[in-house]
């Protein structure tokens, strides 16, 4: 049996339309918005004024931000910029047209070469997002009504792309290979799927069991590392490396998603794998064909972040020193920061209205730290979602900690409890 997913308000939806009382006028979806915003669920987008970093000016006034994904703060990056304006001058601004019309050019071909040869696989094809990347390589691979295997607290991306592909979704508890095995039991089984870091929690996946667990299947496994690459394992070279480095075989056969807007400060995605799938991505990857190529100048300035964030190693130590002071500091107050030792160092409040009012109070007092609440996370792990990046210094990680100290409720936990952390990992589902 596939498990449904639903969207924000779907249930009100789905009792409305059984009812055939479905409206479609502006006052039903000016109720359900305010059904939204009464449930602490109301999303507001904020103005930045400026560059992307750790002290950016937002709705007109400078903060100290905790919440982007430019892990190794790159995003601003003025060698980046030159890429960029180099690139332009070089290609032009548009690819105009979709890569396999006449959008294809140099410099993806060149990026794409230089992402296979980073993350150990013959091939790479680049994506215009991560998203749909997603998308395109689970509804290319698997065939309507085919099993998949998913981690509960997996992307929504993921969750959209196995929708798409029409197949038999079954999520397992997260993290949890025995259960995966247990629910998999002699069934068929097309792919198995998981964030390599976890974008909400920060932790890592199992990789080298779900490794196993796909041969014994023989299915496939897709590892979506947007959060891992650039970050963890040797020069940034992500989760199946972090593994690699620790004796794991890998033998080529997982499929590695990996970003471009995250650690590596630009824009777009790409799929790593064998010839045999990168082709089969080329002919049926929808998400791949009907679309407009990135601009080629992106994928120039690309290159040059790659070559960036191999190279300055010194980016990767700095984040480990603050997480490892963010962490220390936080044990200290008796807060429960979730199991991570990645950049992502949640922060659990439960409820959306106390995760909310948490990031209000910091927000009040100029550091910004946004609150993730359900759908994105599951019901009751509403927390903060504290980042951080290698464009902080030790003096931003204490100023946090000075504010975290002060949030009501949120300490009072004996801090040797801090390490095997309560929260969502084991039962929720998105
Ligand atoms: C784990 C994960 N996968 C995929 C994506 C989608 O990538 P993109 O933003 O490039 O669409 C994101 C976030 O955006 C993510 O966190």
């Amino acid at each position: 049996m596939g498990t449904a997913l639903r969207r924000p308000g779907s249930a009100d939806r789905l009792d409305q339309r059984a009812a055939g009382k479905r409206r479609r006028d502006d006052a039903a979806l000016r109720s359900e918005l305010e059904r939204l915003r009464n449930a602490h669920l109301y999303r507001a987008r904020r103005v930045l004024d400026g560059p992307q970093g750790v002290r950016p000016v937002i709705d007109g006034r400078r903060v100290l931000s905790f919440c982007s994904n430019d892990y190794l703060g790159l995003a601003a990056h003025p060698a980046l910029a030159d890429a960029l304006r180099e690139g332009a001058g070089r290609y032009g601004v548009g690819s105009g047209a979709a890569h396999l019309i006449t959008g294809h050019g140099q410099a993806h071909h060149r990026l794409e070469e230089d992402l296979a040869a980073f993350v150990g696989r013959p091939r790479a094809l680049l994506f215009s997002t991560g998203y749909m990347a997603n998308l395109g390589v689970i509804s290319a691979l698997c065939e309507r009504g085919e099993a998949l295997y998913a981690d509960r607290l997996n992307h929504a991306s993921l969750n959209d792309g196995a929708l798409l592909a029409g197949v038999r979704l079954r999520r397992y508890p997260h993290a949890d290979t025995a259960a995966l095995e247990r629910m998999r039991a002699g069934g068929d089984a097309a792919m198995l799927i998981s964030d390599g870091v976890f974008s909400m929690d920060g932790d890592l996946a199992p990789v080298p069991d779900l490794a196993s667990i796909a041969e014994t299947a023989g299915a496939r496994l897709l590892v979506d590392d947007a959060h891992g690459l650039g970050v963890i394992g040797r020069a940034g070279r992500g989760s199946l490396d972090f593994y690699r480095s620790r004796g794991w075989h890998d033998d080529g056969s997982v499929i590695v998603m990996g970003t471009l807007g995250k650690a590596f400060g630009t824009f777009g995605a790409f799929v790593a794998a064998s010839e045999p799938v990168i082709e089969t991505l080329i002919q049926r990857a929808r998400s791949y064909i009907y679309t407009t190529a990135l601009p080629p100048a992106l994928a120039h300035a690309t290159s040059a972040a790659l070559t960036l964030a191999q190279r300055e190693d010194w980016r990767r130590e700095h984040l480990r020193g603050l997480i490892a002071r963010l962490r220390a500091g936080a044990a200290d107050l008796g807060l429960p920061l979730m199991a991570s030792q990645t950049p992502i160092q949640p922060l659990l409040a439960g409820d959306a209205e106390t995760a909310l009012a948490w990031s209000r109070s910091l927000e009040d007092q100029g550091v910004l730290v946004t609150a993730i609440r359900p759908p994105t996370v599951p019901k009751g792990a509403a927390r903060l979602r504290i980042t951080l990046s290698a464009a902080h210094t030790e003096q931003d990680v204490d100023r946090l900690l000075e504010l975290l100290r002060s949030l009501p409720g949120a300490g009072h936990e004996p801090a040797a409890s801090a390490a095997g952390l309560p929260g969502p990992r084991r039962g929720g589902g998105a």
